[in-house]
Parts: structure tokens; sequence; C-alpha cells
């Protein structure tokens, strides 16, 4: 029988809940900890604390099994394992770099903890900035005297299929200090068949980086394109479907739009562009990445302008509020600027979202929040669809011209069809 792995996760955001639950379902023991009192009791009760499809279910499962328990302190989480995942945020300081602030704190809580001999694997999963594992994490250890290994294991999950893509990862990224290192890693991710790169700390954690640096860029660039086919009057679609024959170019992240949000794009790309800075290099590519992508929204607003005018007193339904479908993140969601820059011109903003009204009424709170999209376009000037909700997708023209005083939609992620948009003044960038 393969060896089961006692795994302490410190950390139940989406990322530390769902790997937590992910081991346990591939029959590892875990052990769950974080900070939040009222996140540790929600989970232990079988609520996840934030929406992500099959999680509930996911964790009720592993509660029920006893796979996974939630534990009130530290001391319990690292005397029950051999492995420690640090799974804490790792959030923009307001000059953009990195705040290493919350993974001081948890390993350093980690390393108080550690009241035994028992040597221990310390993998570090948070986003951190190459050279974080041995400039933080190891001294911590190292002070505290207790016989460690240490690596760094970058998480890859989408928010919205988070839990799939944990289950099923395409790759595996391990930073090791040893081969003996790599050996347990490999072992816990035994059913995941997919490639494994092991690698040193300091690559890992860049791996990470470029990856979401490439992604973002990516998307600015089909922005970039989308935006200049607007002034040539060509379809940016049909020009992606061409420049896709070449097999150099990969047509996944060059949708345009009202750009991209959410906890990694902008910090990790703002985290990049600070510490390159400091470094030296001033990364200026990566710097337009971000420019663009903030001002990209404003072409939704420019839009309704254009066929409204003046925006003082026009009823404008936004639909979807997360920074994404399927998902309650509203974490640097495009929705915030939009609702901010419509409210600043006068406009009354009808708000929905299938799963994140909570979080964004924190937000911006001046948004009128419905209970449905029909609410929501019942009456509206204009309309942004700001998130790929599967159920914004079926919209037609009949519902816009039904419900709405004036007909004019942006669809802010390209997932309306625009050849059924007839008798609605419809727009999509690009
Ligand atoms: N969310 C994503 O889609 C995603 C994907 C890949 C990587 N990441 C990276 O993974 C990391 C975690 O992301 P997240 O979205 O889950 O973060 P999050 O901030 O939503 O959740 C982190 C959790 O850690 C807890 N915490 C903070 N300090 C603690 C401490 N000292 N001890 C115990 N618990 C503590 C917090 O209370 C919170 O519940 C970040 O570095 C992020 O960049 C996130």
């Amino acid at each position: 029988m393969a060896t089961v792995a006692t795994v302490a996760i410190v950390g139940l955001g989406p990322v530390g809940l769902t790997t937590a639950v992910a081991f346990a379902s591939q029959g590892h023991r875990v052990i769950g900890f974080d900070i939040d009192e009222n996140r540790r009791a929600e989970v232990t009760q079988g609520k996840p604390p934030f929406y992500e499809k099959g999680l509930e279910a996911g964790l009720k499962k592993a509660l029920r099994q006893k796979r996974l328990s939630v534990v009130d302190r530290m001391d319990d989480a690292v005397r029950g394992s051999g492995i420690i995942f640090l799974c804490v945020g790792t959030p923009s300081k307001p000059d953009g770099s990195m705040d290493v602030g919350p993974l001081h704190d948890a390993a350093k809580s980690v390393a108080t903890a550690w009241r035994d001999e028992k040597t221990r694997t310390v993998v570090v999963k948070s986003t951190v900035l190459p050279g974080t594992a041995e400039s933080v994490v190891r001294p911590l250890l190292q002070a505290a005297g207790v016989p460690f290994r240490i690596a760094v294991n970058p998480e890859f999950l989408r928010e919205g299929r988070a839990l799939e893509d944990a289950l099923r990862p395409d790759r595996i990224i391990l930073g090791v200090d040893s081969p003996g290192t790599a050996r347990i890693l490999r072992a816990l991710y035994r059913s995941s068949r997919c490639p494994v790169l092991v690698t040193d700390l300091r690559t890992a954690e860049s791996v990470k980086y470029a990856t979401n640096a490439l992604l973002a860029a990516k998307v600015s660039l089909a922005n970039e394109l989308a935006n200049l086919c607007d002034g040539f009057g060509v379809d940016y679609d049909e020009v992606l479907r061409g420049v896709a024959l070449d097999p150099r170019i990969n047509p996944q992240f060059l949708v345009p739009g009202v750009g991209f949000g959410g906890s990694c794009f902008p910090k990790d790309v703002r985290a990049l562009v600070a510490s390159g800075t400091a470094n030296g290099y001033r990364p200026e590519l990566l710097e337009a990445v971000l420019a663009l992508n903030e001002r990209q929204f404003a072409r939704a607003i420019a839009f309704l302008e254009k066929e409204l005018g003046d925006l003082v007193g026009r009823r404008i339904a936004l639909l979807g509020l997360a920074f994404k479908g399927n998902t309650d993140d509203v974490r640097e969601s495009r929705a915030v600027p939009i609702a901010r820059e419509l409210i600043a011109k006068g406009a009354i903003v009808a708000g929905y979202d299938p799963a994140a009204m909570k979080g964004f009424s924190k937000l911006v709170p001046e948004v009128h929040l419905v209970n449905s999209v029909e609410e929501a376009l019942k009456g509206a000037d204009g309309c942004i669809l700001q998130a790929d909700w599967p159920a914004f997708s079926g919209l037609t023209a009949k519902d816009f011209r039904g419900l709405m005083t004036n007909p004019v939609v942006v669809d802010g992620r390209r997932i309306l069809d625009p050849k059924k948009m007839r008798g609605v003044r419809f727009h999509r960038i690009g």
C-alpha cells in the first residue's frame, strides 16, 4: 500500500483549503490551520468560506472520513504532521512590492510550535518572489534549531475550477533543497499523472512569476490588438482565427475584454515590476502590461457614452461583479473601477452576480444590488457584461430589447454572439 503522508496546511484560503481537500481525497491525512477563527469554524462545519464548484462536497467528505481536521492551535498542526504547507496570502504593498509579512508570521509560528526533534518538510506554496524561501523561511527555521527540509511548490490552480485543477494538475513544480526532499514530495503527489519538474528553490519561485507575467502579457497584448482592430474596423475574432493557424501561437488567453483582475495577475506582475526596479532592472514591458490593463475598462464606458451621451441619471446594468465567472472572488475585479467610474459620471448602477454580491457591496456600496439579471436589465439604459458566468452566455437580443429602456450593451468578456444581437446597439472590444 502507498504511504499516507501527514500534511499540515497553514492558511485555509482558496489555495490552502483546495489543497487540503485534494490531498485528503487522495488518501493523505490533513490538518488545517488558519489564524482566522471564523474561517476555522466554517471549515470545521463543512462550509467553504468562498464559492468554489465541488469544494463543499469534497470538504464534507474529507471531514466525514476523518482525513481532514481543523485545529485551533498551530502547535497541533505542527505536532501531527510530517509535511507543512505554507499557503498564506502574499498581497501587494501600496508601492506594488510583495508583502512578505503574512508568510514571515506563519513561518515564525511554525518554528515556535515545533517542539520535538522530528525532521519535517516545510513547503512554500504561496506565490513568493525568487529568494523568499531562502531569505525568509529558512532563517526562521534555522534560528529555532529544528531539523527541517525546505521546498517551494507553487500553485497553478484557477479559481472557478480550483478543485479540478488541484486533483488533476497539468504540471507540478518542485523546488527542493535535496534529492531526499524531492522523494518525499513525489510520493505525496504520487496519484497525479503529469510532468514534474524538480529544480532548486529560486527557480521554482521564478516559474510561477514567469507564468503569470506571460499570461497577463497575453491578455494585455490581445487587448491592444483588439483596440487597434476597432480603429481599423476589423473583427478581431477573424484576425485571431488567422493568427492561430501559426503553430507558434497558442490562442488561449488572447481573448480581449475589459482587462484582467483577480488575486494573482495584477499583484504578481506588480511585485515583479517593483522587485526588478529595486534590483536595478526596470521591466518596462510589464509596466505597460499593467498600465494598459488599468485603462482598458474605460473603453466599455466610452461606448456607452458614445451611444447614450451624458451618463448623469442613466441606469446602467453591471452583470458580473466577481473578477470572472464561477467564483465569488472580487479581488481586483474590473467591476470595481467600472462601477466607480460610472458612479463618478452620475450613472445609477444596478449590479448583479450569481455569487459575489456580498463581497462586492463592501468595495462599492453605492451600487444597487439586485437579485437577478432581469432585475438588473429592467429599465436600464445600458449594460456592461463584466464576468463570464455561464448563466450570462445565453442572453439574447430579445432579453435586452424586452427589458431595457435603451438596449445598449457592451460584452466585456466576449461571451455573447454578435450575430444574434439584432436590434441591440452591441459592442465588444475588437
Ligand atoms: N487564489 C488563487 O487563485 C491562487 C492561485 C495560485 C496561487 N495563489 C497564491 O497562493 C497564496 C494564497 O492565496 P489565497 O488566494 O488562498 O490567499 P488568501 O489571502 O485568500 O488566504 C490566505 C489564508 O491564510 C490565512 N493566514 C494568514 N496568515 C496566517 C498565519 N500566520 N497562520 C495561519 N493562517 C494565516 C488567512 O487568514 C487566509 O485565510 C498567495 O500567495 C497567492 O498569490 C493563489
